[in-house]
């Protein structure tokens, strides 16, 4: 695996906690996660017009982070890292306020019943990423599953994470400058279905 992905073993789980900017970027700049990356394209999408903030893709699959960070590697992208790790310990790899910002992107819609608790954005993770992330960090998400956007916007409301934005047609919207017109490999293959991509985005809301 290339030096760009940290795969978490029981050797140096949580090795960046608190240290990311000053022992992995070796900067102080802002830090960027993308949760449930597959192969990163929105990651590195973002790196490539943002140099001047760290990028984190987040993932468990080891085949799909591989591609990304090969891309990342071979266009020098030196701020781009990728995390192979559960999510729901994702709170054991960065430390309180550690975080600028998060997307999630494409995330899998978990359309049964009994697989709620899965959703990245049920009220478990929702407390991890509270945790995490800065006051006033933005979490954004993007979906082709309506229900399960739905079902993100309820449980955002829910654990009071104002909702500062909603569409459920991001490229008809006012807002869709602000993606970057940065499409995942999910996000093509849903929308050359003929699926509308929902954008939302809210603000982590808690004290400083
Ligand atoms: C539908 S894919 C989307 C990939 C990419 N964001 C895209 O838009 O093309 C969802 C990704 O989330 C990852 N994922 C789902 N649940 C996860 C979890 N609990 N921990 C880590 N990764 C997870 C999967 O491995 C998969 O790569």
């Amino acid at each position: 695996m290339l030096d760009n992905v940290i795969q978490s073993t029981k050797e140096n789980f949580g090795a960046y906690i608190g240290r990311w900017r000053t022992d992995y970027f070796k900067n102080s700049n802002p830090i960027v996660l993308e949760l449930g990356c597959g192969k990163g394209e929105y990651s590195n999408g973002l790196a490539r017009l943002f140099p001047e903030k760290n990028f984190i893709g987040i993932d468990i699959k080891g085949d799909r982070l591989a591609s990304g960070a090969l891309v990342a590697k071979n266009e020098g992208l030196e701020h781009v890292a990728f995390l192979r790790i559960m999510m729901q310990f994702i709170d054991e790899h960065f430390e309180e306020n550690e975080v600028d910002e998060i997307w999630i992107t494409f995330p899998d819609p978990r359309p049964k019943d009994r697989d709620e608790k899965k959703r990245l954005t049920n009220p478990f993770y929702l407390a991890k990423y509270r945790k995490i992330l800065k006051p006033g960090g933005i979490l954004h998400l993007k979906t082709d599953a309506e229900a399960f956007f739905d079902f993100s916007k309820e449980m955002l409301t829910s654990q009071d994470w104002p909702l500062l934005v909603s569409t459920r047609d991001l490229y008809q919207s006012e807002w869709n400058d602000d993606h970057f017109g940065i499409k995942t490999r999910f996000e093509t293959i849903f929308y050359n279905k003929g699926f509308s991509i929902h954008y939302l985005r809210a603000e982590n809301k808690k004290e400083a």
